[in-house]
């Protein structure tokens, strides 16, 4: 496998993290406490969805690019015995944060939790903004610290 192959599938997985990861965190840590701030309680959830319409279709493909890219590192690397080694956390790391956003933004959201949100906000908008709040908060959480591991990891760092 060529140098020019791995070089460009390291590109193109970190632009996805970045645009991917870098959109979690604007929606947490800007958008959401800007709502919160703003806009009147009954209009957050109608208001959020809007916004955050357009980065989901973007968070689509750039979780495509990123697990694809992922794969093709995998593969050149001939690593998949990483994966029953435990130093190599961030490896699992990097597959179960893939997992869990596939999981919510092709299945999950467009399916069920889309309806199940807005049924819940119409009687109980407060408490349901505080929970999307919760729940973006935890998956930038887990998708920093992976970020962190991978990118110490593959630099040689163990633990
Ligand atoms: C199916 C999903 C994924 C696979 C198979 C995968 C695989 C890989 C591989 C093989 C490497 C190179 C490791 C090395 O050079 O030793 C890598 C690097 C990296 N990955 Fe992933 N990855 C996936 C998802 C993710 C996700 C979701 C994130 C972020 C939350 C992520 C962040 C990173 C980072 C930051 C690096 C280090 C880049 C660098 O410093 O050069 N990856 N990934």
């Amino acid at each position: 496998m060529g140098l020019g192959e791995f070089v460009l599938a390291r590109a193109l997985h970190v632009l996805g993290v970045v645009l991917w990861i870098g959109g979690v965190a604007f929606v947490t840590l800007v958008l959401l406490p800007g709502l919160r701030q703003y806009g009147a309680a009954g209009e957050r959830m109608a208001l959020f969805e809007r916004l955050e319409g357009g980065f989901a279709r973007q968070a689509r493909a750039t979780t495509l690019l990123t697990g694809l890219s992922g794969l093709w590192l995998v593969h050149q690397l001939h690593a998949w015995s990483r994966f029953a080694d435990g130093r190599y956390w961030w490896m699992h790391a990097m597959v179960a944060v893939w997992l869990l956003f596939t999981l919510m933004l092709f299945v999950l959201e467009p399916w069920f939790l889309h309806r199940w949100f807005n049924a819940r906000a119409a009687h109980d908008p407060v408490g349901t903004f505080r929970l999307l709040e919760g729940l973006h908060c935890f998956l930038l959480t887990v998708s920093l610290v992976t970020v962190a591991g991978a990118a110490a990891g593959s630099h040689g760092w163990m633990f």
